[in-house]
């Protein structure tokens, strides 16, 4: 059985040069030519002109109508399709159709589908159903990559190759025999030996001490209880399994082109179902998938966390893509929710002020068939006559408006958020003093604080450079590296804030537990550690004197250096303190030991921005979006107003979308957006932005390559 395509350590990825996708911001969409007869093509590409379309995600679900049996191949419908596109000035992003195999490919080889952990293998009639580990699909999938990148590798119109759809979108863990096997290769490069694994796992427990590879299993069943340490390095070896397929396709691809290659991620808020951050550098333009969530009631809060956290994915906060969003209704929700009018505009360029160099939707043209068929799309089913279409037309003058926008970057934040997807998936499996805690809750309720108040800040991954920040916010990092941990304490000593939340630090990267009192790795910086924790049961409500209210979360905390800046109330930790600081020089390092209710979190915040000195991009109303894009000599500051009522702000500039000079006070149109060119700021730096009162040194750490490190403990 072989194994050989699953690396236990990614191999680091080179630092890509930046990519034009278009001239300007990429406008467009997955465009499934395949489903129409010709005579609708050539109205698609006449409609896509009126709308300023300029490029178009081609054939994701194209395999089984090109490679019609083993080995034959039918390209013409696809020469056509781009050949057509390319008349007419439009770009392609090159999807490899992998996500979906052949009816032909299953029904021959049934044995490459994945299997759930309960052993039930899933039927044909889905996407991505085949195992990350399988070798037969993967040669299968690179012959056929290999035919589509000879054939198109050198064509003009494909400006991005598009690795398979959303991988891990179905797929992400598989329980088979196959990918036991790789399981266990992975273990043995990870670890060296069995009796590592046993240590590190603790297998003692539960008297689960393995004597054989073979003996070691992928965390099947249904029990619920799965050793954490297994638990933990099954996670980390389904993202590695998936990623080496991108990398499988990435490398035959470019084999035969000099295009830039991508994938589609989907990162929101929470836990991923990869980890996608140490995919990031291994892709030209980190490309996201982003569709908001009918039942949030902050869902453009959850748009902003989710490109915060795309722009923090690369070291030098390079652009990214937004490969998929929706002009109303997905199909997938209980209740599809059309979008307001002007929301579409709204979180287009939501997107586009926080990095994203165009906006792409899922779809360009509704489907009639086929199990997305009630999925919107820029052209609906109703056509031109539609609402949609009129906004969709209306947001492609307004993106050609920010053409000169294309390329800048969102200026350096001097706020960041902590995240990693390992921590996240310890968070929330196995048994847990609370079980129902989910990790995206803190990131967005310390991500709301400043995202209410205009404070830009960068969602980076643990091994991400922090020396650049002011500010750094630490929620639930549960499992942490010392390596981290000693970076994270770095920051109040060079006289940054540091604020660090219950369940952070608790474990070893093995998920063992570091012992000596909550939150282990973090202890020392903050000069407050708990001996116990206490979680709230169902209902339960403790009080605290700065007149909040704790649901979920308290532990009984000891002042070891730091202060009590809010105290417990009520319940059996009375008196104890909920929340601490050290003062540490001119840094300060803060420790908060309870679930906090929003208006905490607030108030816990503003004095983060007191101690840290980092400024509010303006001074505005909570749903007010503030955030500053710059170029070398230039400065775009991009105003939304999420309410439903106007907003003042003190702005001036040119109103790109609106081609008027404004200013000295701006109005934004309940639910509007407008985009100012700002005239030069006195003291700017080289790139526009103004420099961090810390750090020299953000200048050189945002040049630096990604820092995805081979000997990366995780
Ligand atoms: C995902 C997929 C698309 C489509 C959309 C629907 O993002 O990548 O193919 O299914 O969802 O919202």
């Amino acid at each position: 059985m072989s194994v050989e395509f699953v690396p236990a350590v990614v191999p680091p990825a080179r630092p890509a040069p930046p990519v034009r996708l278009a001239d300007g911001l990429a406008y467009g969409g997955d465009y499934n030519p395949e489903q129409w007869p010709r005579e609708v093509w050539d109205e698609d590409v006449r409609l896509m002109r009126e709308a300023g379309v300029n490029l178009v995600t081609l054939g994701v679900f194209a395999w089984g109508t090109v490679e019609t049996s083993d080995g034959v191949r039918d390209w013409s419908w696809l020469d056509d399709a781009v050949a057509l596109l390319h008349r007419h000035g439009i770009g392609v992003d090159l999807a490899t159709p992998t996500a979906a195999p052949p009816s032909w490919l299953l029904s021959a080889h049934p044995e490459i589908a994945p299997v759930l952990a309960d052993g039930y293998r899933e039927p044909p009639g889905g996407r991505n159903a085949w195992c990350p580990a399988s070798p037969l699909y993967r040669r299968y999938a690179l012959r056929h990559v290999a035919a589509l990148a000879e054939r198109y590798g050198h064509h003009p119109a494909v400006r991005l190759w598009h690795v398979g759809n959303e991988l891990g979108g179905g797929n992400a863990r598989c329980y088979c025999d196959v990918s036991a096997a790789a399981f266990r290769h992975w273990l043995a490069a990870r670890y060296g030996s069995l009796e590592a694994v046993n240590a590190a796992w603790g297998t003692a427990q539960w008297g689960h001490r393995y004597g054989a590879w073979d003996e070691i299993d992928p965390p099947r069943g249904r029990h619920g209880a799965p050793n954490p340490g297994l638990f933990l390095d099954y996670e980390r070896y389904s993202s590695d399994a998936l990623l080496a397929h991108y990398l499988a396709e990435k490398e035959v691809l470019e084999r035969h082109s000099a295009g830039p290659v991508t994938t589609n991620m989907m990162v929101g808020a929470g836990a991923q179902v990869v980890d996608y951050a140490a995919w990031a550098p291994h892709t030209a333009v980190a490309a996201n998938d982003h569709y908001t969530l009918v039942d949030d009631p902050l869902r453009e809060q959850d748009l902003a966390f989710a490109a915060d956290r795309m722009r923090g994915m690369s070291a030098e906060r390079r652009p990214w893509l937004l490969m998929e969003t929706s002009t109303g209704g997905p199909s997938w929700q209980q209740r599809n929710r059309a979008k307001e009018a002007g929301e579409i505009e709204r979180n287009a360029l939501a997107h586009v002020a926080r990095g994203s160099d165009g906006v792409l939707f899922f779809q360009w043209r509704a489907s009639r068939a086929g199990a997305e068929q009630f999925h919107s799309a820029m052209l609906p089913h109703s056509g031109t006559r539609s609402r949609v279409w009129q906004e969709v037309v209306t947001l492609g003058a307004h993106l050609r408006a920010l053409a000169e926008v294309q390329g800048t970057r969102v200026e350096p934040a001097r706020a960041a958020i902590v995240v990693d997807d390992v921590a996240g998936w310890a968070l929330q499996h196995g048994l847990k003093p609370h079980r129902g805690l989910r990790y995206g809750r803190e990131l967005r309720a310390w991500h709301r604080a400043l995202w209410e108040r205009q404070v830009l800040c960068d969602v980076v991954p643990p091994w991400a450079d922090l020396d650049a920040y002011d500010l750094v916010v630490v929620p639930t990092l549960l499992v942490v590296d010392d390596e981290t941990a000693r970076r994270v304490a770095a920051v109040p000593e060079r006289g940054g804030t540091l604020l660090v939340t219950y369940l952070s630090g608790v474990c070893e990267p093995d998920a063992q537990v570091r012992t000596g009192g909550f939150p282990g790795a973090f202890r020392d910086v903050l000069g407050a550690w708990s001996d116990e924790l206490y979680p709230l049961q169902v209902g339960e409500q403790v009080l605290l004197d700065d007149g909040g209210r704790v649901e979920d979360w308290t532990e009984r905390v000891h002042l070891d250096g730091a202060d009590a800046v809010v105290r417990y109330t009520s319940g059996p930790l009375a008196g104890g303190p909920a929340v601490t600081r050290r003062a540490v020089g001119r840094g300060a390092a803060w420790y908060v030991s309870a679930a906090l209710p929003p208006d905490g979190v607030d108030r816990v915040t503003a004095r983060l921005l007191d101690d840290s000195g980092v400024p509010r991009t303006v001074e505005a109303d909570p749903g007010v979006e503030a955030v500053r894009r710059v170029g070398d000599d230039r400065s775009y500051l991009f105003l939304l107003n999420h309410t439903g009522t106007d907003r003042k702000v003190a702005a001036a500039g040119t109103d790109l979308l609106a081609a008027a000079e404004v200013g000295p006070v701006v109005t934004i149109p309940a639910g509007g957006v407008r985009v100012l060119r700002e005239p030069p700021r006195p003291g700017a730096s080289a790139d526009g932005s103004a420099p961090s009162a810390l750090s020299a040194s953000s200048a050189s750490s945002a040049s630096s390559a990604p820092t995805l490190r081979p000997e990366d403990p995780r």
